[in-house]
């Protein structure tokens, strides 16, 4: 199956875990297309049946250049697509970037493959752990994809 792994980054931790997301599904025999919100445009989301989404929590939400991409994405691409969705963010932050795109997406009709994921990030770091936590993630998305 196609699938696109798209992210935002400013320090490089959602770019890590889109890049470990994307080796695990690549693994698992998907046509993979890794992306970097500020080289995409709504044209990379078309045709492609499963969208994984992985945002920085900036002030609780997605960068707002994010979400017009994902906005415009949508209306040019139709809500027949299934998506999962993940945030790096603070420890203890009970809400991020994630849950937000989650609840918009399935406002828009799209169908979640799974729940929102999120990975702890200290200081402009990863915490110990998360990368693991990320192929799991991979493994997750390509076993519900079965
Ligand atoms: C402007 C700004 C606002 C932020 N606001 C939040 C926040 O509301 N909640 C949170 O958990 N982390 C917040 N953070 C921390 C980011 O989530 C963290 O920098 C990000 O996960 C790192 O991802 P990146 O390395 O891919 O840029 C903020 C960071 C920046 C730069």
């Amino acid at each position: 199956m196609r699938l696109l792994v798209i992210y935002d980054t400013v320090y490089g931790s959602t770019e890590r875990i889109a890049q470990a997301v994307a080796e695990e599904l690549e693994a698992a025999g998907h046509e993979v297309s890794c992306r970097r919100q500020s080289l995409s445009g709504e044209e990379d989301f078309l045709g492609v049946g499963v969208w994984v989404i992985g945002s920085p929590t900036h002030w609780g939400r997605a960068p707002f250049r994010f979400k017009t991409l994902l906005k415009n994405a949508v209306k040019e691409a139709g809500a027949d697509h299934a998506f999962v969705a993940f945030d790096t963010r603070y420890d203890g932050m009970h809400a991020g970037a994630a849950d937000r795109t989650h609840r918009m997406l399935v406002n828009a009709g799209l169908r979640p493959l799974l729940p929102p994921a999120s990975f702890i990030v200290e200081g402009k770091e990863l915490r110990a752990g998360e990368e693991a936590r990320a192929r799991a993630l991979g493994q997750a998305i390509a076993a519900s994809l079965r």
